[in-house]
């Protein structure tokens, strides 16, 4: 907990209005609006396919909406051309899904994508960043290592180094304990609480893991059938009785099927 003051005039860090996407004729977001504080955890829950990915690709202009509006810090980068989304994006770390590192680069490379992509410096000041970055996520010495030769959870770690190296104001992190064992998960969320409250960031995390979901949110919100149905203090998650916080939990419903209980619709704009 960042213990963020909830300053109603500030400036979000993150804000969506009214986002529709569709994929083929197939709506995926029907109105999505949520507003990220500056310095808080803000946790996206939804079934499988129910878009939080897509979401988040919106947040970083990876995806254009239909219609709506994303805003960055006031900036709207829904309208932005491509080479002015490239200034926002440095603003953005990004953890994928599935870590997506290049398997042909060691660990060093990958780190450095980024920095050499988006930061002039010479390779001193590089290698120091990577050695800074990984000892940063408890992997310090393992520059030389291909991505074949690491653990999935060493991999999802690395995956966080590359995100970080850029030092960016918030970080996008597309279920980054998937498939890790409870120990990793939990160094996992230790190290976004660290970055946090270390570096100041804003985090978005999207995930089906509540235990994280409970360690390291603020605030977090269930998408379901393309629009977000709940949006509540992680505080007050544990006790709260909601229908579709329920059915998420149980996995008993189809979550990309509009909301079958339209009337508790939290629209989701604090
Ligand atoms: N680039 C794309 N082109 C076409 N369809 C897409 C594209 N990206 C996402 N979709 C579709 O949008 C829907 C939501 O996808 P998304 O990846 O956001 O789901 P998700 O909530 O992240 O699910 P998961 O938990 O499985 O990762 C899916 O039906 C998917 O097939
Ligand atoms: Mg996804």
């Amino acid at each position: 907990m960042s213990g963020v003051a909830p300053e109603a005039s500030a400036v979000p860090a993150v804000e969506c209005r009214e986002l529709r996407k569709a994929f083929g004729g197939r709506p995926v977001l029907r109105g999505v609006s949520l507003r990220i504080r500056e310095g808080e955890t803000y946790t996206i829950l939804g079934g499988s396919g129910s878009g939080k990915s897509v979401c988040l690709k919106h947040m970083i202009g990876l995806l254009r909406p239909d219609s709506g509006q994303v805003f960055v810090f006031g900036q709207e980068v829904s309208r932005l051309s491509e080479r002015e989304l490239v200034e926002v994006r440095k603003g953005f770390g990004m953890v994928f899904q599935g870590a997506a590192l290049f398997d042909s680069l060691n660990v060093r490379e990958n780190i450095a994508y980024p920095l050499r992509e988006h930061w002039r410096a010479d390779e001193d000041e590089i290698r120091r960043r990577v050695a800074e970055c990984l000892e940063g996520v408890g992997l310090a010495g393992i520059e030389e290592l291909l991505p074949s030769e690491l653990s999935g959870g060493m991999r999802k770690r690395v995956g966080v180094a590359r995100a970080i190296a850029l030092q960016p104001r918030i970080i996008l992190y597309d279920e980054p304990t998937t498939g890790l064992d409870p120990a990793n998960s939990r160094r996992i969320g230790g190290l976004i609480r660290d970055l946090q409250r270390r570096l100041q960031v804003t985090s978005v995390v999207v995930t089906h893991d509540m235990p994280l979901c409970q360690d390291i949110s603020d605030r977090v919100a269930l998408l379901r059938g393309g629009r977000f149905v709940l949006e509540v203090g992680a505080e007050e998650l544990r006790d709260l009785d909601h229908p579709e916080l329920r059915e998420f939990l149980e996995g008993s419903s189809d979550p990309t099927a509009p909301a079958s209980h339209p009337g508790e619709e939290a629209g989701a704009a604090p």
